[in-house]
């Protein structure tokens, strides 16, 4: 029998016995395997009691030798386990060294040091520094790292690790040597190394304060002319966090290594990111304007994890969020300076909507800063992330410009050099803006989507507004009763001609159960525009007119509301549809405005492109308390079919008014009208009467860009006929040696809404240029497949059945990536009964199998949500 693994609590937090204050790493890395030899400084931690004993953590690797200052431990000294090691250990301080090798070319997990396409990289967050030497892996023991990296010169020209290069050399026996050394003293997770036979593209930023930092991407030789958008991105971060932060860079080298192989996006490394290829590589013919943009926040992300993680880093795993949910709110801000403040904020929404709300209302559910864990490469999600992003823009959104900036500033200062928790954060901001954030702290501490009911009501009299609002959230695992929550709702009334009543920014509170606000002067019966750039992440229902809906529609003065009212509009029609799909509709006076708004050259291509695009299954699926999943998605693609019918002849003229003229440019102008030719086109090809499918071919065959190019192979991806399939193989010949557009190939036939989708995906698994090994391969085929729902939720379970049996698979190899892909199948309790039985019996089958931790926490946690339902 396995052990089952262990939970883990915050409560039990306990400080290290010992402080690592110096690692001297010498790695050598051979043709079979690595040696690693570690030279710790130790001290003890004088605040905590000693017990004569310590354990550091250590797996995957074969232990040669111990030395306790200059003294070989005996095998009767020391006891080693599969995940740890014991020293005696009494002294105040002491010299630690360490010998052991391990095998990095056997290494499919992608986590500590491994092999991707001939290069040695690394990846140690969150647990895997202890795959490389024992160590006390854990992110508040902060040490000086320095590294030197021994490999055969040929192969390895380039060897790289956090820090400055302060000494290299060569050997006789063709082996080189580069010494690196990294001032800041550094969690084990922000270790990193490289390499290998790189391409190094070079450029230089000059801080505000005069510093000249030496910027060097790595990536293969084949990738080198894909590169520059990824150094300007890099420019871009760093004066942003100068100009908005004050936040300058620390070192006199920055360098990012791109690698085809890797679990996440990026990781922030101090000095020495490694990324994802797919957030590095873009050139217009192989990536869409999407990609660009995902390539200038990831860039940014890692950038400002330089005082958001690293300079200030974490007590422990439990405050995740305190480095990536700020992290991303700084992102966020950082692509709002760069791009379209509204359509990036549109984007957002309907992301945390779709599948943080899900994820909320899951067995995973877990609060900003979760209580306990299995397994923390898990916590890696949507709440932690997005969520944990917009509790930050509360905060500023409450504090102010001012006191949020005076916030943060304190913070960094404050906590320059530790390690710590989000209680100090928001202590720091607390501090700084002399506001008490004591009730704040619910959003940390609590999980579940809170739901906020709101109603109006219009004295003429005395031209008074009142607003009622409550809140409520309903229970999650280990949470029964909620407290209430500090919810700002950005609120703005407007008259029938849209216009502003109230000053604007007016930001209102909700802090109670329910609670009223009351607005004087106001002249006429007002229509409430609220939670203004989705102000809370939170569910909320007011019960406006049909022509209340159409002032927002159309003139409310925040244009995310506009694009939100729309979501409901078309929601409230989706879901009325659901009972007799074949005669679902909208409404037509909402058609009417539609039809207008397209016809209005002045409107933004861009936002009209979102507010025509019909809400999500994931998004539709969380206003349901039981999802039957084909019908579902047969009344959106209803409903798409009577838009594409409708509004054929406008939406033809727009979409020729859309193409940009001229060859391809990054800018926002023509991105704007690209992305609305695509929605045009995809309704073009939708409608009886017309014209569409050539278009879309016409469009394939003339793009000069990756966007158009993939707008068209959308717009016919759910008609398996030749057409399609035909455009499809082009796709691949064109584009086969590159394998972000072969993973973009795979993704298409995986979202695909037609019958033959689902053994499309299982034949693909057997083709050549699908890899189980590539993160990036499982998740666009995979990955898109769970998310598709005409092809996973089979009559007879057998896309359930699919999809675990990959699971189990996957989980021999990549436990992480493996772990990703079971989540559809944790949402097992919103559908109806034959669909949820099938999702566990295939859960069911998993929990037989020896599972990974990581598995194993997503299938036991599911199934015990499913007892109790
Ligand atoms: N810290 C990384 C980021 O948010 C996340 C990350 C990269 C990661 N690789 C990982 C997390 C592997 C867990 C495992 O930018
Ligand atoms: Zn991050």
């Amino acid at each position: 029998m396995t052990v089952q693994p262990q939970t883990i609590y915050l409560k039990d937090y306990l400080a290290p016995a010992y402080w690592i204050k110096t690692v001297d790493l010498i790695i050598t890395l051979r043709e079979e395997d690595a040696l690693v030899m570690a030279t710790l400084q130790l001290e003890q931690n004088v605040k905590v009691p000693q017990t004569g004993r310590l354990t550091l953590q250590g797996e995957n690797q074969q232990l040669l030798e111990i030395e306790i200052d200059g003294r070989v431990l005996s095998a009767a000294e020391y006891v080693l386990t599969d995940s740890d090691l014991t020293l005696p250990l009494t002294a105040k301080s002491a010299t630690v060294r360490i010998q052991s090798t391990h095998r990095p070319k056997e290494n499919k997990t992608l986590s500590g040091l491994y092999y991707s396409n001939g290069n040695y990289c690394t990846q140690c967050e969150a647990e895997g520094f202890r795959r490389i030497t024992y160590f006390l892996d854990r992110p508040d023991v902060l040490s000086v790292f320095t590294t030197t990296l021994i490999a055969e010169q040929a192969q390895y020209p380039y060897l790289l690790a956090n820090g400055n290069c302060v000494d290299q050399g060569e050997n006789d026996d063709g082996t080189h040597w580069v010494k690196w050394q990294d001032p800041f003293p550094k969690p084990a997770y922000l270790f990193a190394m490289v390499a290998g036979d790189l391409a190094k593209l070079t450029d230089t930023y000059t801080t505000r304060s005069g510093k000249v930092v030496a910027l060097e991407f790595y990536v293969e030789h084949h990738n080198q002319n894909q590169v520059e958008h990824a150094i300007q991105s890099l420019k871009r971060s760093m004066a942003f966090d100068e100009k908005v932060y004050g936040l300058e860079y620390d070192l006199e080298l920055y360098m990012v290594v791109a690698v085809e192989d890797f679990n996440m996006g990026a990781m922030e490394n101090k000095g020495l990111n490694i990324f994802n290829t797919k957030y590095v590589l873009a050139d217009q013919n192989t990536a869409t304007d999407t990609d660009y943009q995902n390539i200038e926040s990831v860039i940014g992300h890692e950038y400002f994890h330089n005082w958001s993680g690293n300079r200030v880093t974490l007590r422990d795993w439990f405050q995740l969020s305190l480095k990536e949910g700020f992290t991303v709110y700084r992102e966020q801000q950082f692509a709002a300076a760069c791009g379209s403040p509204t359509c990036n904020r549109i984007d957002e929404v309907n992301l945390i909507r779709t599948r943080q709300f899900a994820e909320d209302a899951g067995p995973m559910a877990h609060a900003v800063r979760p209580e306990s864990y299995i397994e923390i490469n898990n916590f890696y999600t949507m709440t932690v992330y997005q969520k944990g992003a917009e509790v930050i823009r509360m905060l500023h959104t409450l504090l102010g410009d001012e006191a949020y900036y005076a916030g943060t500033s304190l913070y960094f200062k404050r906590h320059d050099g530790q390690a710590v928790t989000t209680d100090d954060f928001v202590q720091a901001m607390s501090d700084a803006s002399g506001k008490d954030l004591k009730q704040f702290l619910n959003w940390y501490r609590q999980a579940g989507t809170p739901s906020v009911t709101l109603s109006g009501e219009y004295y003429g009299k005395g031209q008074r507004f009142i607003l009622t609002a409550s809140q409520s959230c309903p229970p999650t695992p280990q949470q029964p009763n909620k407290a209430p929550f500090v919810i700002p709702i950005k609120i703005q009334l407007l008259d029938n001609q849209g216009t502003a009543l109230l000053p604007a920014n007016t930001v209102i509170v909700l802090t109670e159960g329910t609670q009223q606000f009351e607005f004087n002067n106001i002249t006429q019966a007002p229509t409430p525009s609220l939670f203004g750039q989705f102000s809370a992440p939170v569910k909320w229902d007011y019960p406006y007119t049909q022509s209340e809906q159409h002032i927002l529609l159309r003139h409310d003065t925040c244009p995310v509301n506009r694009w939100d009212i729309g979501q409901t509009m078309m929601s409230n029609a989706i879901l009325a549809g659901l009972a007799q799909p074949e005669t679902a509709a909208l409404p037509g006076d909402m058609l009417e405005i539609l039809k207008a708004l397209i016809q209005d050259q002045k409107e933004d291509p861009a936002l009209l492109s979102r507010l025509l695009t019909l809400p999500g299954f994931g998004f539709l699926g969380e206003k349901l308390s039981c999802i039957e999943p084909q019908v579902l998605l047969a009344t959106i693609l209803r409903i798409e079919q009577q838009i594409a019918d409708v509004l054929y002849e406008p939406l033809l003229q727009r979409y020729e008014h859309s193409l940009p003229k001229g060859v391809y440019q990054y800018n926002q102008k023509d991105m704007g009208l690209r992305a609305m030719a695509n929605v045009c086109l995809y309704y073009l090809v939708r409608a009886q009467q017309g014209q569409g499918l050539n278009l879309a071919v016409a469009q394939y065959q003339a793009a000069d860009n990756m966007t158009l190019r993939m707008g068209s192979l959308r717009a016919v991806n759910d008609f398996d006929a030749a057409l399609r399939n035909n455009l499809l193989s082009d796709f691949y010949s064109r584009y086969q040696d590159y394998a972000l557009v072969v993973d973009k190939w795979l993704s298409l036939h995986a979202t695909a809404r037609h019958v033959n989708c689902f053994k499309q995906v299982q034949t693909l698994t057997h083709h050549p240029a699908f890899h189980w090994t590539n993160p990036n391969k499982v998740y666009s085929l995979l990955g898109a497949f769970g998310q598709n729902p005409m092809a996973f939720h089979q009559a007879d379970g057998s896309g359930y059945a699919f999809l675990a049996q990959a699971v189990c698979d996957l989980d021999r190899k990549n436990p992480q990536v493996a772990s990703r892909m079971i989540d559809p199948l944790t949402q097992a309790k919103k559908y109806a009964a034959p669909y949820r039985q099938h999702m566990t019996d295939a859960l069911h089958q998993l929990s037989k199998e020896k599972l990974s931790a990581n598995v194993y926490e997503k299938v036991s946690k599911s199934l015990e949500e499913l007892q109790h339902a």
